[in-house]
């Protein structure tokens, strides 16, 4: 008889866009990396029978449960992976930690300072590990761009200019999902989506030191939703409610380095569907990424000859370059929901090996202060120290 490998049991709580997301990274994980334990789909829940019967089906669970609880009370579960709306990480996070359960979050991990606090004082007492899903940070060209930093290729860093631009709400008829109410959300276009910016500047910058910053809502009424018909979308009903998010979120920042940035987020940058860009510049030179052009890596060496200076454009999908190897040959392109499953390969592989999965959910916190000072900011119209 063989040995049986260690496992990691997995229940999911939320189904839809992370949790198609992240399903398909738990049932890839184990068919491009070689881990030192295997991932087992147990349990996906959802609150409308049906509905998450059929995910489970569909995604590849196990089986399924309409309360979380359940979830938490299945001894065989190791970790609960929290992927539905703000409003319920606290509710569910707090209760996975204390059921003694390794908790893996979506961003932000709550829709305050004071459930991010929380969820994290719960998953510290618990002495669990923690994953947060800061995707990006594994885009193989991301990772590129943090070791060549580590390395002194950028010398001493200067600037970031980081944007992330998207433009599904900029119809004034798009109406009111609940990404636009802060109740549910905590935030608007600052926590979905500056979140992920300001995880990019702690990655490869280190520290925020202060913030400065401006939230805005130019639609300030839209139709109220009716039933929810794809993972963005709703279909309009005639009667209006007030959005209480902000649409863009802009802000100046320094860092603890001493080196000072920019962040903007908007969902009303028309044209722009999910421009997730950096540009990074540093003594010896400057890199850039854009999600939208995700394996490829800009950089400018300046200390390259004058006469044949100029960006390159590095194909982040070479054997030697993070994450790659594990696809495909060279220049055999990677997509969206491989940075998921990298994720997933690296946390798997740290809970294995004893040690922290990266980021997590302390990264979590941090991100949260830093969004919570440009918040506060907003209100105050001053500089706040994180
Ligand atoms: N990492 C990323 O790039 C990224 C991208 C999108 C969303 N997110 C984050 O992921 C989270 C979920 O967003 P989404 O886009 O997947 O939302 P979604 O609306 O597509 O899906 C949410 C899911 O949660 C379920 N749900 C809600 N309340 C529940 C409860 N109390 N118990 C059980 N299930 C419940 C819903 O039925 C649905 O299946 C949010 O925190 C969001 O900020 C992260």
């Amino acid at each position: 008889m063989g040995m049986s490998r260690p496992t990691l049991t997995v229940g999911l709580i939320g189904y839809q866009f992370m949790g198609k997301a992240h399903s398909n990274a738990y049932r890839q994980v184990g068919r491009f990396f070689d881990l030192p334990m295997d991932v087992r789909m147990k349990t996906v829940c959802g609150r409308n029978e049906a509905a998450v019967s059929k995910a489970a089906g569909q995604l590849g669970w196990e089986g399924y449960e309409t309360d979380y609880r359940k979830v938490l009370d299945d001894p065989e579960i190791d970790v609960v992976d929290v992927s539905t709306p703000g409003d319920s990480h606290r509710e569910i996070a707090v209760a996975a930690a204390k059921a003694g359960k390794i908790v893996f979050c979506e961003k932000p991990i709550g829709n305050t300072l004071g459930d991010a606090q929380e969820i994290y004082d719960a998953v510290v007492a618990g002495g669990r590990p923690s994953a947060v899903f800061h995707n990006y940070r594994k885009a193989p060209a991301v990772a590129l761009a943090k070791q060549m930093i580590e390395e002194g290729k950028l010398g001493r860093l200067y600037h970031i200019r980081a944007v992330y631009l998207q433009d599904w709400i900029a119809d004034p008829k798009f109406p009111l999902v609940w990404r636009l109410q802060k109740d549910k959300a905590g935030s608007g276009a600052h926590g979905d989506i500056a979140s992920h910016i300001i995880d990019l500047g702690r990655h490869l910058l280190g520290e925020f030191d202060s913030v400065t910053g401006l939230l805005h809502t130019f639609i300030k009424q839209r139709p109220l939703a009716g039933e929810i018909d794809d993972r963005l979308g709703a279909a309009a009903s005639t009667d209006t409610g007030e959005v209480t998010v902000d649409d863009a979120s802009l802000f100046l920042a320094k860092f603890k380095s001493g080196a000072i940035g920019t962040f903007e987020a908007t969902r009303f940058a028309v044209g722009r569907k999910n421009h997730n860009r950096f540009e990074i510049n540093g003594e010896k030179g400057s890199i850039v990424f854009n999600l939208e052009r995700m394996n490829e890596l800009e950089y400018y060496n300046n200390e390259d000859p004058a006469n044949v200076h100029g960006f390159r454009l590095i194909q982040a999908t070479d054997g030697g370059h993070p994450y790659a190897g594990h696809y495909w040959p060279a220049g055999h392109i990677i997509g969206y929901e491989h940075t998921f499953i990298n994720l997933v390969a690296d946390a798997v592989t740290a809970i294995a090996n004893g040690k922290s999965p990266s980021p997590n959910i302390e990264d979590g916190l941090r991100n949260q202060i830093v969004l919570d000072a440009v918040e506060r900011s907003n209100a105050s119209g001053g500089w706040i120290t994180v």
